[in-house]
């Protein structure tokens, strides 16, 4: 199976590393084309256009920021579509609203390519040993074809059906992160204004059953105001708003993720946005270094 990506940032570089040392064939690209060097020293082939990923390739990975630049890799001058070919597949692995995917995977599908949606829940650090969770959407028949592929990047892989739903599910799982980050980055806050070592806090919160990933394994990292990101608070800033306008056209009321957006809207304004995501903290201590 000759394997195409599209997009080496934080991500994306990972899921490929780890396809080549899997014994993937792999052809690939991105925007910033020095981004895609690491990838070149372990054996990628490099190519100048997505065209040319499709050309290359069997089934094409898109792993870029938001839904515009699906649809700028896919559609635009030497976008996947003028590289097509019988029986390609393009998976997107990008965090994107489930409405935009249908109507992408509805524009790939007019020009015979089919798209699957193909979110992924874990960072960089999980995707390089293949240990992400996935969930994919659409055409069952694309989707055994890619198993293989799929077993390779993530140890669970769902299937949830009809394109978008993947994505729908992704949103509600960032929903989850936000909620994670903003809850012990609050705690946090909370117990330093009471004097208290954050650290006890941790580790009282760590003896119990509130205790999470997040709080096991970040947190630490958090209170020593080690924000490197693995995924920016930039990027968790669009997942919000898109799970705000998604909630909307839904014709949902979701309050926490409203409140969430402005908090991490005015974090990427004051300059926090290459931060983690957990760099929330540290917006959290300059807000309240002014009062
Ligand atoms: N990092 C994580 O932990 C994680 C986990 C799950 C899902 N995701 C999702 O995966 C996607 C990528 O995340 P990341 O962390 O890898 O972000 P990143 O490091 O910021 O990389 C973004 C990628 O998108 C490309 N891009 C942005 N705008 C583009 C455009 N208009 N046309 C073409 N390419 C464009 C960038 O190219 P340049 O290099 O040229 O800027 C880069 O390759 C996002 O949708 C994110 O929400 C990330």
């Amino acid at each position: 199976m000759k394997i195409g990506l599209i997009g080496s940032g934080m991500l994306g570089k990972s899921v490929g590393l780890h396809l080549l040392k899997s014994g993937f064939q792999l052809t690939a690209y991105n925007r910033t084309k020095e981004k895609t060097k690491e990838l070149k020293n372990n054996g990628a082939k490099i190519v100048l256009t997505p065209k040319g990923v499709a050309e290359n390739s069997d089934i094409v990975i898109t792993v870029v920021k938001d839904s515009n630049a699906v649809r700028q890799v896919s559609f635009e001058e030497d976008g996947i579509i003028f590289g097509t070919h019988k029986g390609l597949i393009v998976c997107d692995m990008s965090t994107i609203n489930p409405l935009e995917s249908k109507k992408i995977s509805e524009k790939f599908s007019e020009n015979d390519i089919s798209m699957l949606d193909t979110p992924v829940m874990g960072g960089p650090n999980v995707a390089i040993n293949g240990n992400l969770v996935m969930m994919a959407a659409g055409k069952k028949d694309s989707f055994d074809i890619c198993k293989k592929l799929f077993d390779a990047i993530a140890n669970k892989v769902f299937y949830l059906g009809e394109n978008g739903s993947a994505h729908a599910v992704k949103l509600a799982m960032n929903l989850q992160i936000t909620m994670l980050a903003l809850a012990l980055s609050e705690g946090i806050t909370l117990v330093r204004g009471a004097k208290i070592d954050p650290k006890i806090f941790l580790e009282i919160l760590n003896s119990t059953y509130f205790k999470t990933g997040m709080s096991e394994n970040k947190a630490l990292k958090m209170i020593q105001d080690e924000f490197e990101a693995t995924f920016t608070l930039e990027n968790l800033k669009k997942d919000i708003k898109t799970i705000s306008e998604t909630s909307k056209s839904f014709g949902l009321e979701l309050p926490m993720i409203k409140k969430a957006e402005e908090i991490y809207e005015n974090a990427v304004k004051e300059g926090f946005g290459n931060l983690d995501y957990t760099g929330i903290l540290a917006y959290f201590k300059k807000i309240n270094e002014k009062n």
